[in-house]
């Protein structure tokens, strides 16, 4: 299903563009997401275990154009990619009504309301979706912002996963959060 692109304002004025990611941008996403994973301590990957070739990159955007419960939308500044924003339908049959959510951002967009602009674009994307009914992500219960722009955008707590994350032998819990699409 097709995504409408949206050029939104953020809180620091600039105006931004919100279009769904093309095969031609799998080289701005890898350099993007190289770049922010680096200061992203509450995406449990780091930048060493990412090693997406260009061709798997490729392989990666294609699977969100054929998945017709998925969505793979980009921000972008004046021709920069800065965010992204994913929501992978699961394949499964009987779960595929559910897609989880991941996003990410360069640092110095963050906090500027980009994250919210992303989440609502994608939200009203699968609320017209045919197949969509839930949204499901996980989030370290140390990510304050990401708890907070969650919460804001309807989604509930639905439960937690203990100590799941550990760095230099400091655990953080992970929780679960949910989105009914069905129930506004
Ligand atoms: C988490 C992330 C997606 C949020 O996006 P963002 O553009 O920074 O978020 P927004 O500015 O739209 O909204 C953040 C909200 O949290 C609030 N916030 C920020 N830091 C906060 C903190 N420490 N405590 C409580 N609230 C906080 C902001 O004030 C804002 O609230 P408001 O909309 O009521 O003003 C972004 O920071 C990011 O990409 N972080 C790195 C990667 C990551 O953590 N991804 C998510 C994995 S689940």
């Amino acid at each position: 299903m097709n995504f409408d692109p949206q050029t939104i304002q953020l809180k620091n004025g600039k105006f931004v563009l919100v279009r769904e990611a093309r095969l031609h941008d799998a080289p701005a996403i890898l350099q993007m997401v190289k770049s922010y994973l680096d200061n992203s301590p509450y995406i449990p990957k780091s930048t060493s275990e990412f090693r997406m070739s260009l061709e798997q990159e490729e392989a990666w955007i294609q699977s969100f154009l054929d998945a017709p419960n998925s969505l793979l939308l980009v921000a972008e500044f004046e021709n920069q990619m800065i965010g992204n924003i994913d929501l992978t339908g699961n394949k499964r049959q009987v779960m595929q009504h559910n897609a989880l959510v991941g996003m990410g951002m360069l640092i110095e967009w963050r906090n500027q309301g980009l994250g919210s602009a992303l989440m609502q674009a994608a939200i009203d994307w699968a609320k017209s979706n045919p197949i969509l009914e839930n949204l499901q992500l996980e989030v370290y219960a140390e990510n304050l912002a990401g708890i907070n722009l969650y919460q804001k955008m309807r989604f509930q707590k639905v439960g937690i996963i203990p100590k799941l994350f550990k760095e230099n032998g400091k655990y953080c819990d992970s929780i679960m959060m949910s989105l009914s699409l069905k129930s506004e």
